[in-house]
């Protein structure tokens, strides 16, 4: 194999175990226990997961590094570490941060996201791209997600790491995340890959909305059946778990998740007095429209059908609404 590579991937091996350590055994660690105390992981999630903590110094995995005789500039260029302005003097970029270890499709720790403990900006520090780690080609816990994958056929996407953490504690373990809300082509086909059921599971806000959207339409085009999960504003899945628990989280959120369609549908209501007549007649007239994405005439006839059952209208009449609309288009 390539040298520097090996190297990189060896040092962050070393790295998520001394961040490991550091947590669970160590005086230094005692802040980011408190933390981890407070937002509820178990043992069994600090362990699965490999969480750690980088104690508040400059130099403690330096220190390491140095001892066991890796190349510092090498280092920092795989963003472990730091090199002052002046060259030559290297420090700890990860410092007084919860450390989530991030790791290749084969199990490789290649980056970390570092959560502050503090209101230090920003939340999370993460490793910056390196020969090891591409941020668009990876997706945070794959690897210990795939035989849950494999058996349920599906994958439940994430936007947070701890999202993923919080889920597998409540029983759902074929979770994965971006890192962040943006999802590239390489990821989409990556999931694809992998299992062909998605599930978006983001948070319950407008940066969460807006990217459901946005991704969900990009894994259609890569041939995922898509659903989307729904939470009340403001939550996101960690948040819900912490406060409903486990079994609502399984039965309301990813039990009773939305097909694509329906889920715009419901966005498309919002805020509209269905009882009345023009907002009514607003509301359906863009259901019909957003119905020209639909590429299967059952679905279409699906939709359809349900407006008129809600609306008390002919299903004639729709259709022939729709086919104006659509002409109305080109
Ligand atoms: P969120 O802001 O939703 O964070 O960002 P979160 O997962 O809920 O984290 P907590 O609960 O506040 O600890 C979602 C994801 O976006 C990326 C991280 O991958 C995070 O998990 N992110 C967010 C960053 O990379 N940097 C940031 O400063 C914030
Ligand atoms: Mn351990
Ligand atoms: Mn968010
Ligand atoms: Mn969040
Ligand atoms: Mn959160």
């Amino acid at each position: 194999g390539d040298r520097p590579q090996e190297a990189m991937r060896s040092a962050h091996e070393i790295a998520a175990s001394t961040y490991h350590h550091v947590l669970m055994l160590t005086e230094q660690g005692s802040s980011g226990r408190q933390y981890i105390k407070e937002r509820g992981f178990s043992r069994e999630q600090l362990e699965h997961f490999q969480i750690g903590f980088a104690p508040d110094r400059w130099d403690a995995l330096t220190t390491i590094l140095t001892k066991k005789a890796f190349d510092l500039k090498m280092m920092a260029s795989a963003s472990l570490l730091g090199e002052r302005e002046s060259g030559g003097q290297f420090y700890d970029r990860f410092r007084n941060r919860v450390m989530f270890p991030i790791w290749d499709g084969q199990g490789n720790v290649i980056a970390f996201g570092g959560r502050t403990i503090t209101d230090e900006k920003p939340k999370y520090l993460n490793s910056s791209e390196s020969p090891i780690f591409q941020k668009g080609k990876t997706l945070y816990g794959l690897h210990l997600a795939r035989p849950s994958i494999r058996k349920q056929g599906s994958i439940v996407l994430f936007e947070g790491y701890v999202d993923v953490i919080a889920a597998w504690g409540a029983g759902i373990a074929n979770g994965v995340a971006t890192l962040g809300t943006s999802l590239t082509e390489e990821q989409a086909k990556l999931i694809r890959r992998n299992a062909e059921s998605v599930l978006l599971c983001y948070d319950s806000d407008k940066a969460g909305t807006e990217a459901a959207f946005k991704n969900a339409n990009l894994l259609q085009q890569e041939g995922c059946i898509v659903k989307i999960a729904q939470m009340p504003e403001g939550n996101d899945p960690d948040d819900y778990i912490r406060q409903f628990g486990a079994e609502r989280f399984k039965n309301d959120v990813i039990g009773s998740s939305l097909t694509l369609m329906a889920f715009k549908m419901q966005f498309l209501r919002k805020g509209k007095n269905l009882n009345d007549e023009s907002e009514r007649m607003q509301y359906i007239e863009s259901v019909l429209a957003e119905m020209s994405s639909l590429t299967r005439a059952v679905e279409r006839d699906h939709y359809l059908r349900q407006i008129a059952e809600e609306f008390s209208l002919s299903l004639d009449a729709l259709k022939q609404e729709q086919n104006q609309l659509y002409r109305a288009k080109e």
